[in-house]
Formats: C-alpha cells, sequence, structure tokens
C-alpha cells in the first residue's frame, strides 16, 4: 500500500489516542486464562490486535471484539496453533498460558518487527523454572506442562516487557506454587496487564515494581475492564505538534507519559499536563541528548520520532538506543529528504536540517510513522510505500492525521499475491 503525504503541514488541532497496543495484547493474550465472561474496553482497532485475536480464536477462546471491547468466553482450549501468529512478536505470549491449561502447547516462532534479534531466552527460561518442559522444533516451539514446583525465583537478566508479562501470565493459574520474579519490567503496560489479571481474582504484588510475586489461584473470575491509553502514539503526536510548532491538545493519556513529559520540558518544550489530556504549544527546543531504557527511562518506542525534533531544534542532538541493537532503519528515509542525520555505533547524531519531500519505504512500526510525520512537515509532497505497516499500531489514522491538519491519501493498494 502507498500513501500520498502533502507536505507543509504544521501538526496542530486536537486529537484523542486510543487504548495502549501494548497493554491489549497481553492483556487478550491472557484470555486464554479465564474461567467466565470477560468485557474489556478501548481495545483499539489496529492490525496487530485483529491479529492477536485470530491467534486467541484459533486456541479456543470465544471472542466478539465490536466498537474496541472485545467480550470473550472460553469453552474448550487447544494448545496448538497451527499457521498463525509469526507476524507478531507478542504471540509468544501464548505459550506459557496454553501449556498451563492444557498441558501442551504449540506456537510458531514470533515474529513483529525487524528492529534487532529479540531473542526469547528470558521467556524460555522463566517458563523452564515454572515446571514447563519447552522443545524447539524448526519453526516451532512445544510446552509441555505437569506439575510446577511451590516455590519459584526467577531473576531476569533483563527487565524484559515480554517476559515479565508472559512469567506473570503464566503463574497466576498454578495453584500451590508462589512464584517471584526479579529485575522485572515496569512499564505501564505491566502494570496494566498486572491490574487486569488481579480484577479477575489473580493473587499478584509489587507490579509496577521490579520484584513481582504471584500466588496462583484455582481460576479467574468474570470482570470489567479499560485498558489505559497509549503513551507511545500520544508521544508521537507529541513530538510531531513539538517538531512544526504547532498547538495540539491530545485526549486520552494519563501519567504513564510523564516521564517523557518531563524529559521534553527540560530541554525547552511547553506542555500543560491536565488530568487526561496534554497541551502541546510552540516552543524553542534546545539540542538533546539521551539514551533508551527501560521504564522509566525513555522509551525506545520514541526513539525513532525524536529525530524529528532533533532536525527543529536550536543546535545539535544525540540519541542512544539502547534496548534494541538494529532500530536505526528510519535514518536512511530521513536522508532521503535531506536530514543531517547519522548512525555511529548505537548512537544517533541528529543536526539541525530542513527536510524536503521524497519516495520513501516504511520498515517498523514506528520508524513508519516517523517518516509520515517528516514528510507531514517537509517542504513539497512525498510518497511512502509499505505504508500499511503503520496500521499495526495507529488506529484510525488518516481521520486523525486531519484532525492535526496532515492530509494524507491512500493512492495504490497492493493486490493480494494468491
Ligand atoms: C515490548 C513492546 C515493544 C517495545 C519493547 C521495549 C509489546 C507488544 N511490545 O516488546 O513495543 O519496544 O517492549 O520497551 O509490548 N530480550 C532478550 N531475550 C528475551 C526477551 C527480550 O534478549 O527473552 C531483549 C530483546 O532482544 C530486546 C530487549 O530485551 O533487546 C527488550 O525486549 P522486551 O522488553 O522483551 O521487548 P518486547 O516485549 O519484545
Amino acid at each position: 500500500m502507498k500513501a500520498k503525504i502533502r507536505g507543509n503541514s504544521k501538526i496542530e488541532g486536537e486529537v484523542s489516542v486510543g487504548g495502549a497496543k501494548n497493554s491489549a495484547l497481553p492483556v487478550l493474550a491472557s484470555l486464554t486464562l479465564i474461567s467466565k465472561e470477560v468485557l474489556i474496553e478501548k481495545i483499539p482497532d489496529i492490525s496487530d490486535v485483529a491479529e492477536m485475536i485470530s491467534m486467541i480464536r484459533a486456541a479456543g477462546v470465544s471472542v466478539n471484539f465490536t466498537k474496541n471491547k472485545v467480550t470473550a468466553r472460553v469453552s474448550n482450549l487447544n494448545g496448538e496453533i497451527k499457521d498463525l501468529g509469526s507476524k507478531i512478536r507478542a504471540s509468544i505470549l501464548l505459550l506459557g498460558p496454553l501449556a498451563v491449561r492444557t498441558g501442551r502447547s504449540r506456537i510458531l516462532y514470533p515474529g513483529g518487527c525487524q528492529i534487532g534479534e529479540r531473542p526469547i531466552d528470558i521467556h524460555l527460561e522463566g517458563l523452564r523454572k515454572l515446571g514447563i518442559d519447552i522443545k524447539e522444533e524448526g519453526d516451532f516451539i512445544e510446552a509441555n506442562f505437569v506439575k510446577s514446583p511451590r516455590n519459584v525465583k526467577i531473576e531476569m537478566r533483563f527487565p524484559s516487557v515480554g517476559a515479565t508479562e508472559h512469567l506473570m501470565m503464566t503463574s497466576v493459574l498454578l495453584k500451590g506454587t508462589t512464584v517471584e520474579i526479579s529485575n522485572c519490567a515496569r512499564e505501564p503496560e505491566v502494570v496494566d496487564l498486572g491490574r487486569f489479571l488481579i480484577s479477575m481474582g489473580a493473587r499478584i504484588s509489587g507490579i509496577g515494581t521490579d520484584r513481582i510475586r504471584i500466588d496462583g489461584v484455582e481460576n479467574l473470575d468474570s470482570t470489567i475492564y479499560s485498558i489505559i491509553g497509549d503513551r507511545i502514539e500520544a508521544g508521537t503526536y507529541m513530538i510531531g505538534a513539538l517538531s512544526t510548532g504547532g498547538t495540539l491538545k491530545i485526549n486520552g493519556i494519563g501519567n504513564e507519559i510523564d516521564n517523557v513529559v518531563n524529559f521534553l520540558k527540560k530541554i525547552g518544550s511547553k506542555i500543560e499536563v491536565l488530568p487526561n489530556s496534554l497541551v502541546i504549544y510552540p516552543s524553542n527546543v534546545k539540542g538533546f541528548h539521551f539514551m533508551t531504557g527501560p521504564y522509566p527511562e525513555f522509551p525506545t518506542d520514541l526513539q525513532p520520532q525524536m529525530a524529528l525534533l532533533g532536525f527543529s531544534s536550536e543546535g545539535p542532538s544525540e540519541i542512544v538506543e539502547r534496548v534494541f541493537e538494529s532500530r536505526f532503519k528510519h535514518v536512511e528515509e530521513l536522508k532521503k529528504m535531506g536530514a543531517d542525520i547519522s548512525v555511529d555505533g548505537n548512537k544517533i547524531n541528529i543536526k539541525p536540517s530542513k527536510l524536503h519531500g521524497a519516495m520513501l519505504v516504511g520498515n517498523d512500526l514506528r520508524e513508519t510513522a516517523t517518516i509520515t510525520f517528516a514528510a507531514a512537515m517537509a517542504d513539497g509532497p512525498s510518497e511512502i510505500d509499505k505504508f500499511e505497516i503503520i496500521f499495526r499500531g495507529y488506529e484510525n489514522l488518516l481521520e486523525k492525521l486531519k484532525d492535526m491538519g496532515i492530509f494524507a491519501e491512500i493512492i495504490q493498494i497492493d493486490r493480494e499475491v494468491s
């Protein structure tokens, strides 16, 4: 799919963010654990969510998804998800819960954005400690579960978001077992998943800290739960507005994004924080330096977008990427637009630049968002091939771009190759 973006735009107006993709995916995966009907609100209508829903349906969860609401029930679970799921990395989250529920699960190796090695060793090592036997066969991973030890202690070598979520969900139904996980991820989406599980009667303490304890229960109760707003979607729009000097109100986001707002304020951004929204004002931003890292450090998912702010700030900037070793694909695309940007090891150097329209190609999700906003602020129109990647994580994007004063149209839809 190819999109044309009209350039010379100021990103301004009022826009609302949807529910967080990175909360929705683990929350949906954890529906394989339920016994009673649950209702979840604010699930974003994006293609990664559609993919996860097809996977949990294939596992036997009945799902109804309309108007951002998911109702789900479980009748007959099946641990084998044949050829679905290689597209999103979060598919790995089904391995442990399905093994506990059905005795044996088998899934394809997870896919997702090509932003580095993204191994799953922390997930698998943790599952083994929980008493799950793991076999890796070609493109498949098989997990067999009989019984877990009474007390399990897992120390993660890195605070992986996915592994923290995966081990937490897998432990919830291990009745008679106490699991303590240390060096956990503290991302707001990990907390959201924990709150969702607790709302169904799971016994979890320490969410939001680097030590989580789970006492297994027999089964989970019904619940009605609303997930948090998408801080990465909000951050993308916020950086877009700051980079073009527009005034933008972003609704639907709470204090999950405070660490980014505080950093942006420190470098000169004018941002007003209201109870459930942010207002961005025209600002003079200084050149900046930051490193990405696990929460509460700066999120890697907003690293590509920050290059845009580097182009419009006063003086050179430097970003060090410490989470994914090859999250630099946007750099080549931005260079096509005349940007002064280069990569040196895991450091990106950015100088103030004037961008012009160009023929661009989308790669991973956040990079495609970055070049879309770069195209909006550039002088003259741009075309972006493989634009569909952006719909993996940005709900109603074309309408929202319009709300922010950006004109984008789809000019080519690829024919399905059968
Ligand atoms: C999640 C987010 C993603 C975000 C990332 C980091 C979802 C669906 N995706 O991805 O948007 O960019 O957190 O904030 O929530 N690692 C290992 N072994 C493992 C697991 C991870 O080496 O078993 C490494 C990864 O290669 C990477 C780092 O740890 O370098 C962070 O990965 P992780 O926190 O697991 O990210 P995801 O859960 O995949």
